[in-house]
């Protein structure tokens, strides 16, 4: 070996202890939930604007997530409240704490019949009227933050919760005005519009048999007549009774027939018996007790442990809200990982640790 060699080997062996010192040691990096998933999926949340403008609040999201979804600031009333007439000031501000973060983030919705725009459709419009107003709608939103949306909820919940009706639409006004065309078209505005970005049908209540049916068989019929969907967003408002193991993994295994992604968008658990993303549920719940605490963090460790099966089919999760003090089912539904001074709770510890549950799942009884 020459003296040269030599030299080289040492000053390499100096400069990695020299960086060695440096580092902090591993276990005192700061490992968020996004790092214990980070060979499954993305782990992200819906955030509102103090989030993104309180200090503490901007730490926690950066630690814990990499994927930010905008509660209800991109949503199409908020966005265009009359035509023509834009309020990006707060979708924009969700965006650029993204932009400058480098976080990527789920676009959220496109069309909905709540929070929606009521100048497409209120005067009456005819099919195609209607359906020029969408199309802009859609264009003007997904070309603003195509840069850094990576995926859109282009339709929210246009299927009906009622088992026993025929048609197994909900009976939107733009459904009346434009049948099934309101969905498939908003797939194909937006894929327009942002060729790139991945296109999810999204709806509640996916691990009801009727429903999830209901949503493949859609999804189908939408592949057939080539509309451009990527993936279906699991809502995932789920209570501490239900969904089973079983009941969850019957919702995927029937969604991965149909689509290459899934996205859990909205998870929260709620520890009353109320389900769903309408707002048939009391604000006003128990105080938590120990064994709550249990039984939530134990169904947050049942689900998680079944997106980590799926995670070939499941690329990211997202939970509604940043802690429970932002839920939008008030605090005592002690919905979050995080509890209403943004601490986190018991089932934290069970969602990072991938714990299993400790006790069996509570039984639905309305006694
Ligand atoms: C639905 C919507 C969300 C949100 C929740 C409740 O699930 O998709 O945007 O509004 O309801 O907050």
């Amino acid at each position: 070996m020459t003296r040269r060699s030599l030299l080289a080997i040492g000053f390499i062996v100096a400069r990695s202890l020299f960086l060695d010192a440096q580092m902090p040691a591993q276990e005192n990096i700061a490992q968020g939930m996004k790092d214990a998933y980070k060979d499954y999926f993305m782990v992200g949340v819906a955030v509102n604007q103090r989030n993104i403008s309180v200090p503490e609040q901007q730490a926690l999201l950066l630690q814990e997530f990499n994927s930010i979804t905008a509660e209800n600031d991109m949503k199409p009333g908020p966005t265009e409240p009359q035509e023509g007439v834009y309020r990006w000031e707060k979708a924009d501000a969700i965006a650029n704490f993204c932009r400058e973060n480098g976080l990527k983030m789920r676009g959220h919705c496109l069309m909905w019949h709540n929070q929606t725009c009521r100048w497409m459709y209120e005067d009456n419009p005819d099919k195609e009227v209607f359906l020029a107003r969408m199309r802009s709608h859609i264009h003007a939103v997904v070309s603003r933050y195509k840069d850094v949306v990576y995926c859109w909820d282009v339709v929210n919940e246009a299927l009906t919760d009622d088992a026993m009706a025929e048609d197994p639409y909900r009976q939107s006004p733009m459904y009346k005005i434009a049948g099934e065309d309101f969905i498939f078209k908003a797939f194909e505005y937006a894929r327009e519009a942002d060729p790139d970005a991945l296109l999810f049908y999204n709806d509640y209540n996916e691990c009801d048999p009727v429903k999830s049916q209901r949503m493949a068989d859609m999804v189908k019929r939408m592949k057939k007549a080539g509309v451009p969907i990527d993936g279906i967003g699991m809502q995932g408002h789920y209570n501490i009774y239900s969904p089973t193991e079983k009941e969850l993994e019957q919702a995927i295994r029937k969604f991965r027939k149909v689509v290459d992604h899934i996205h859990v968008t909205e998870l929260d658990i709620r520890v009353n018996k109320d389900m769903g993303g309408n707002l048939r549920f009391s604000r006003e719940g128990m105080e938590i007790s120990d064994s709550t605490e249990q039984f939530l963090a134990d169904q947050y460790a049942r689900v998680f442990h079944v997106f980590r099966k799926y995670h070939k089919v499941i690329d990211c999760v997202t939970f509604w809200n940043l802690s429970d003090k932002d839920s939008w089912l008030g605090v005592r539904n002690y919905a979050t990982p995080f509890d209403a001074d943004y601490q986190p709770k018991r089932a934290y510890e069970y969602i990072v640790e991938k714990k299993a549950p400790l006790w069996p799942q509570p039984e639905k009884s309305d006694k």
